[in-house]
């Protein structure tokens, strides 16, 4: 990975972590402990990658950082309420994420809930409230973008089949189907958002859904692979949980080795999608490589 890959990132990173800051509401705001609990989920971890995503495309199509900032925040506040949700008991049942005990260990069930319902409830209001681009009408379908790949239709259908298919043998496309559902979804939405606060063709947006999509499957193939070969400690949530839950991944599918070909197959396609763009997609081939190559 080049040095100066590293340090985009980085600076996005901790950038975004004071966007995220000053968005989120303040924990000694009534009702404290939901307040306490939502910056608890969101704040210090996570890697941000649908947020990096967000910056490369607005970079790509010149958007303004301010306005990629909010539409940033905004899909990740649906990803940490999706993990809050995705670690209770009544779904994986984990006690660790981002190295931290879950929000329902750390707080309770209820809490849990309620900062899943506030996340979801604030992203949209951040999208609503703020100017995210110069034409309204791109605006509304920026919103109804991340309402659709969040909802039934997308992030919350997918985790809906996961649940479904514990203890069975999914077929390699119903597998894709799922994974590109729970987790493709918001990874692409991530991507078309960024673009659309800038100055993105019809064209050039149609390239980037096409590697939207990709990166988005492969990186829950990777996530099935770390899962299955990546420690405890290296991953911030506890290891080998898919096998012992019975989950269908690409590893229980495929087994290892030919889970990490479709990762790279996957990888290939993404780039693929941008050998139109020159190197104003270079963050977004960095961020692909990083999403394939990454051991947490
Ligand atoms: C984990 O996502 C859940 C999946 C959708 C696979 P990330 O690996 O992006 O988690 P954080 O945000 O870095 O913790
Ligand atoms: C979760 O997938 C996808 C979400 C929508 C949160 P996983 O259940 O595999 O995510 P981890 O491994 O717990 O992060
Ligand atoms: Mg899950
Ligand atoms: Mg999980
Ligand atoms: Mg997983």
């Amino acid at each position: 990975m080049r040095a100066d890959f590293s340090a985009w990132m980085a600076s996005h990173q901790s950038g975004f972590e004071d966007v995220l800051r000053n968005l989120l509401p303040q924990g000694d705001i009534a009702p404290e402990r939901l307040h306490q609990a939502m910056r608890y989920s969101v704040l210090d971890g996570g890697k941000r990658v649908r947020p990096l995503l967000a910056f490369a495309a607005g970079e790509l199509s010149s958007a303004d950082v301010a306005r990629v900032n909010i539409a940033a925040a905004a899909v990740e506040l649906i990803h940490a309420y999706s993990l809050v949700h995705d670690d209770m008991p009544c779904m994986d049942d984990d006690v660790l994420r981002r190295g931290k005990p879950t929000c329902h260990v750390q707080y309770d069930e209820a809490t849990a809930l309620l900062v899943g319902d506030s996340l979801q409830s604030l992203s949209f209001q951040l999208l609503s409230e703020h100017r995210l681009c110069d034409d309204p009408a791109t605006q509304l379908a920026m919103i109804r973008l991340l309402a659709e790949a969040s909802g039934s239709r997308g992030m919350a259908g997918g985790q809906a089949i996961d649940l479904m298919s514990v203890g069975k043998q999914l077929t390699l496309p119903e597998l894709e189907f799922m994974h590109i559902h729970k987790t493709g979804a918001l990874i692409r939405a991530a991507v078309l958002l960024g673009a659309q606060c800038g100055n993105a063709s019809a064209d050039q947006l149609q390239r980037l859904d096409r590697f939207g999509k990709c990166v988005g499957l492969a990186f829950q193939v990777v996530d099935d692979v770390l899962d299955a070969s990546e420690d405890t400690a290296t991953l911030g949530k506890t290891a080998g949980k898919d096998a012992e839950f019975g989950k269908p991944t690409y590893v229980s599918l495929l087994g290892l080795q030919e889970a990490r070909k479709m990762a790279e197959s996957l990888h290939r396609d993404a780039l693929e999608a941008l050998s139109g763009f020159g190197p104003e997609a270079g963050r977004l081939r960095e961020l692909a490589d990083f999403i394939v190559l990454r051991k947490f």
